[in-house]
C-alpha cells in the first residue's frame, strides 16, 4: 500500500492492522450506497436529533457518553502539573495521522523544562467497521497510551460533543493543567511559540483566557447542505459572537470548566468553534487577540523562518508535516529574531 508509510511507522504490527483497514475502507467504498453523500434532508434530519437534545451534557448526573479508553492518570507521575494539555481531536480510523503527529508536533517532550500532555480525542467507529477497528485502537492505546475514546458515535456532527468530552476529560483528571489546547489533525503546529511566545509559563494563566484565529462579526451560513449551514430554529440571530476558528485555540483550564458549566444551558451546535464562542459569550468573555499572524487559517507553503514566528498553519496533511519537520526541527539562530 502507498498510501501507508511502513517506515515511518511504529511497525510491522500496526502497518499491516492499518493496511487490512484500508482494504477495508476500500472495499466499502466499492459499494454504491456508502458513496452518497449526505443530501439536505440528512443533515435537517441530524438537526432534529441535536434539537432534542437541548442539554449536551449533565454534569450532575451519571454521565451520558463513558469513557471506554481511559487514562486518568495521564496527568500525574511529573513533578510539576502540566502546563499545557492538548486534547487532538481525531477520528478512529486516523491511525497513520495520529502516529505522524505523535512524531511531529504532539511530541510531550518537544519543549524542554515544560510539561505537555497529549491526548487524541475520539468517538466510536462506524458500525461497519467497528470491531476491527476497535480492536486495532486498544493495540494503539496499548502502545502510546494516548487515547481518549468516549461511547458515541464519530461524526462531524458530533464534534462538539467531542471537544466537551475533552474538557470534562480535564476537569475530571487533569484540573491542575494551566492551559488546554483544541487542535485538529490538519495542522502544522509550533508548540514552542505557543508555549514561549504566547502562553509563557512564568505568567500565571488569566482566569477568563482564550486565544486563537479570531473570527470578528461572523454572520451564520444559511446554504442548505453547506457543512456549516445552521437552521434558523437552531440558531435565529443574524451573527454570531467572536469566537476562535476551530483547527487550534488554546484557553486556560478555569475558563474550560467554566465553558461546560454554560454548555448545558445551550442546544447543541455541531458548528463546535461557534458552540464555544456562545459559551464565551454567555460567560462575558472575549477572546484575547494573538499576535498578529500567528494561527494561520489558509494554507502557507513551508517557509523555516515564518514557522518558526507563529503557532499554527491550517491545512497540513501528515505526510507533509513529516516531509519538513526534520527542517523545521534544525535551529533557528539563522532567522532574525523579533
Ligand atoms: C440533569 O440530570 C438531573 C437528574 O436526571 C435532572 O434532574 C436535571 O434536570 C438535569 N439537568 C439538566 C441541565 O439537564
Ligand atoms: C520527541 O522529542 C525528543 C526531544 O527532541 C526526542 O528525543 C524524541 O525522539 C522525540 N520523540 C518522538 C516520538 O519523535
Ligand atoms: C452522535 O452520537 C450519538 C450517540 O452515539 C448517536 O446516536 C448520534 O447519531 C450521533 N449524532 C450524529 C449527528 O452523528
Amino acid at each position: 500500500m502507498k498510501l501507508i508509510k511502513c517506515d515511518l511507522m511504529l511497525g510491522a504490527l500496526l502497518c499491516t492492522a492499518s493496511g487490512g483497514l484500508l482494504m477495508l475502507l476500500l472495499a466499502s467504498w466499492t459499494a454504491p450506497t456508502s458513496l452518497r453523500l449526505p443530501s439536505p434532508r440528512i443533515f435537517s434530519k441530524t438537526f432534529e436529533w441535536q434539537a432534542q437534545t437541548p442539554h449536551l451534557l449533565n454534569l450532575t448526573d451519571p454521565y451520558p457518553y463513558p469513557f471506554l479508553i481511559n487514562h486518568p492518570d495521564k496527568c500525574e507521575g511529573s513533578r510539576d502539573a502540566p502546563f499545557l494539555l492538548m486534547l487532538v481531536m481525531t477520528r478512529p480510523q486516523d491511525v497513520v495521522v495520529r502516529q505522524a503527529i505523535r512524531q511531529t508536533w504532539g511530541n510531550e517532550t518537544l519543549v524542554p523544562g515544560v510539561v505537555i500532555r497529549r491526548l487524541f480525542v475520539l468517538g466510536l467507529p462506524q458500525p461497519l467497521f467497528a470491531q476491527e477497528l476497535q480492536t486495532l485502537l486498544e493495540e494503539e492505546d496499548r502502545e502510546y497510551g494516548d487515547l481518549l475514546q468516549a461511547g458515541f458515535l464519530d461524526t462531524y456532527h458530533n464534534l462538539t460533543l467531542k471537544v466537551l468530552m475533552g474538557l470534562e476529560w480535564m476537569g475530571q483528571s487533569c484540573p491542575t493543567a494551566h492551559y488546554v489546547l483544541k487542535v485538529d489533525t490538519d495542522v502544522f503546529l509550533n508548540p514552542s511559540f505557543l508555549v514561549q511566545q504566547v502562553l509563557q509559563p512564568n505568567r500565571p494563566p488569566q482566569p477568563n483566557f482564550i486565544t486563537g484565529h479570531i473570527y470578528r462579526n461572523p454572520v451564520p451560513l444559511r446554504t442548505q447542505g453547506h457543512k456549516w449551514y445552521v437552521p434558523l430554529e437552531l440558531y435565529s440571530h443574524d451573527k454570531y459572537p467572536d469566537y476562535c476558528g476551530g483547527p487550534g485555540y488554546v484557553m486556560s483550564s478555569s475558563l474550560a470548566l467554566r465553558i461546560l458549566t454554560v454548555a448545558q444551558r445551550f442546544k447543541a451546535m455541531y458548528v463546535e468553534d461557534v458552540f464555544v464562542g456562545l459559551c464565551l459569550k454567555q460567560l462575558g468573555v472575549k477572546p484575547t487577540p494573538a499576535p498578529p499572524n500567528t494561527f494561520l487559517m489558509s494554507r502557507r507553503k513551508y517557509n523555516h523562518c515564518a514557522f518558526h514566528q507563529l503557532v499554527l498553519v491550517h491545512h497540513f496533511q501528515s505526510q507533509e508535516l513529516l516531509q519538513i519537520w526534520p527542517k523545521f526541527l534544525t535551529s533557528s539562530s539563522a532567522c532574525p529574531s523579533v
